[in-house]
């Protein structure tokens, strides 16, 4: 089966779905984006996607292409066209295509470019990472200071991943000043004597959808949460660690920078937190 994409307006098969040279995205990384998951055909904290995206584009002075509801409507109409289960929808919405390349911003007119398309991953809440957990490097965290906006300027994002692979591992965990920031593509936590640990929010790092749920259920469920920034050495000593992000839910983490965390297999509370957060989604996904 093709897959089918959305671009402006048009369901197209996937070979003749097409943007400009001269798109801004292309040319610029002028562009923002979200990954919103499917479990069982259904769209999971779609609201907190989109109010995310609303905010990232007011940030960057970009027009929205439509409102959220009809944003719903093509995810949902994705959905069905590709028969999708379990996976994920990629969102982007770019300045648009000038017809030319200028580092000033387009006419306030120029279309802006909306594509979104599906990625299909059969058992995608049983991931077997779930039930090892995954080995994580330290980097510097070299990205540019508006972390909290959800931008597709991934660059220095994937030379992690590429550093972590390097070195046998399956992420990094970026540091500034001392203190990690997140993983190259999720948010990082530990876990110590009962207590979550895990980084406040500010321009630092995106405010991740599924760690707004994570700590919402952890509180609603009487754990302790602390939001401050944490060392690798305190990580290092913590009982557990894991990350969240909307295509992993919430995976443990047993290994930092070649040192076990805690006993160096996934920890009861990280497995707690992702079966509330699966459990808690599924009933609340639309
Ligand atoms: N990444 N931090 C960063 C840097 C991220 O790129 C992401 C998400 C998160 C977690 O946010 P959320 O819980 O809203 O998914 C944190 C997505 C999944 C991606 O780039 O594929």
């Amino acid at each position: 089966m093709t897959r089918i994409v959305y671009v402006n307006g048009e369901y197209l098969p996937e070979d003749q779905a097409k943007v400009s040279v001269f798109d801004r995205g292309f040319l610029f990384a002028d562009g923002v984006y979200e990954v919103t998951s499917v479990l069982d055909g259904k769209l999971i904290d779609f609201d907190g996607h989109a109010k995310r995206l609303t905010r990232s584009l007011n940030e960057l002075d970009m027009r929205a292409p439509c409102d959220s509801d009809r944003l719903l409507e093509i995810h949902r109409e994705l959905v069905t066209r590709n028969a999708l289960v379990d996976g994920m929808i990629y969102l982007q919405i770019t300045r648009g295509a000038p017809n030319d390349r200028d580092f000033a911003y387009p006419a306030p007119e120029t279309e802006p470019t909306l594509v979104l398309f599906t990625q299909s991953k059969p058992g995608l809440a049983d991931s077997p990472m779930a039930k090892t957990g995954m080995k994580v490097i330290s980097i510097e965290d070299q990205r540019w200071g508006r972390r909290d906006i959800k931008t597709v300027q991934l660059l220095y994002p994937s030379m992690g991943k590429m550093m972590a692979k390097a070195a046998g591992c399956d992420d990094a965990w970026m540091v500034e000043d001392g203190a990690v920031t997140e993983g190259t593509s999720n948010n990082a936590y530990i876990i110590k004597d009962g207590t979550i640990i895990t980084r406040n929010l500010g321009t630092e790092i995106l405010h991740g959808i599924t760690r707004a749920a994570v700590l919402r259920f952890a509180r609603e469920a009487q754990m302790k949460v602390e939001e401050r920034p944490f060392t690798v050495a305190e990580a290092q000593a913590a009982d557990e660690a894991f990350i969240t992000s909307a295509s992993t839910f919430v995976m443990p983490v047993v290994e930092l920078d070649g040192k076990s965390i805690g006993t160096g297999k996934p920890g009861p509370v990280a497995a707690r937190l992702r079966e509330i957060y699966l459990e808690e989604s599924r009933k609340a996904a639309i």
